[in-house]
């Protein structure tokens, strides 16, 4: 529970004027109320992977703390903390008995040190040789990911260069898979299939689960990431390449509205192949344009989504409460 490590770290959280509770993956209160009276806050955290069923799901997760907080907290100073702007408007939407409540958000934080503690292997045994232009994508194989807008922006792609620059560009489809799971299973081969059917077979790879060291080492080496999942709460892929100096090309809605400094860090875009392309494009025509952005990208990581910042955030929220 990396969260609560986080919290540990911060004195103020343990002073005897409120309890934290955290929600993580269901609804656990971790701290009981020891007396009313206290101050409340709740941090709402989503886990992305269990958010297929948006509205349903956060009826499902949030019921018993949400009865919890109409039952026991009427009139108390509460404070709840959801992980985006995006998920604030769902949650108002969703829960309209709570409409005088306006979530504040908390941004998750990335831990750099576990990508700072990697050392980048070499792709040759994924890339074929000659590659320049190495476009990626991380999501699961999940239908609801859009992952054929990366096949079909590659496919206009493909149109819109030289041949020469074409031969040089590679995509890695990399996305956590579980035989287990019929949708990972079926979904795989959808792709599959499409990229025969468009003639992409030289120009992609599928990567089906990786390791951290994998995920580091893609990012390392990559022009730039194609996040085509429209919706997203928050996401944590874009944190992730931005931290390793990569653009994203992220479909403007949801989270990446938030993380993504359009035209700094990365560009938003329609989900449609046709903007996807251009986008890409222009990290083939103006070379510079990854690292120019990659710089900005690992700032921006460092000042709003580092695990000091997340701290710091909490802390603010936390003495406002205390006032
Ligand atoms: C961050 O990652 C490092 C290295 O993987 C690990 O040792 C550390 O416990 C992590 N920190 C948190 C807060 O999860
Ligand atoms: C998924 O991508 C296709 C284009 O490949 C687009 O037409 C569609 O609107 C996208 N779906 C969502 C939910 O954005």
């Amino acid at each position: 529970m990396p969260l609560l490590k986080l919290v540990h770290d911060s004195p103020l959280v343990f002073g005897e004027k409120f309890k934290l509770f955290t929600l993580v993956s269901a609804c656990i209160p971790v701290f009981r109320l020891a007396r009313r009276r206290k101050k409340i806050l709740f941090y709402c955290h989503f886990p992305d992977l269990l958010l297929t069923k948006r509205e349903s799901f956060l009826k499902r997760l949030y019921r018993a703390p949400i009865d919890w907080i109409e039952e026991y907290t009427t009139g108390m100073a509460d404070c709840i903390l959801v992980n985006s702007q995006f998920t604030a408007a769902v949650f108002k939407e969703t829960f309209k008995s709570l409409s005088h409540i306006d979530p504040d958000v908390l941004y998750p934080s990335l831990n750099v040190t576990s990508f700072d503690s990697v050392v980048p292997e070499k792709l040759d045994d994924l890339v074929p040789k000659g590659k320049k232009f190495l476009l990626l994508s991380i999501n699961r194989y999940e239908r609801k990911k859009n992952l054929t807008l990366a096949l079909e922006a590659l496919v206009q792609l493909r149109g819109r260069l030289t041949s020469q620059d074409w031969e040089r560009v590679h995509l890695i489809v990399a996305g956590g898979y579980d035989e287990r799971v019929l949708e990972n299973v079926e979904h795989y081969q959808e792709l599959k299939k499409m990229v025969q059917q468009s003639n992409l077979g030289q120009y992609v790879t599928f990567l089906r689960s990786f390791s951290d060291k994998q995920k580091i080492s893609l990012l390392h080496s990559c022009t730039c990431v194609l996040y085509t999942p429209s919706n997203e709460h928050f996401g944590i892929v874009p944190l992730e390449a931005m931290y390793m100096q990569c653009p994203v090309i992220a479909v403007n809605s949801g989270g990446p509205l938030e993380s993504i400094d359009h035209s700094v860090t990365g560009f938003l875009c329609e989900p449609d192949p046709v903007h996807f392309s251009e986008a890409i494009e222009k990290f083939i025509r103006e070379p510079s344009l990854k690292a120019t952005m990659g710089l900005a990208g690992r700032a921006r990581v460092k000042e709003k989504f580092s695990p000091e910042a997340f701290t710091e955030q909490l802390y603010r929220y936390v003495t406002k409460l205390l006032v």
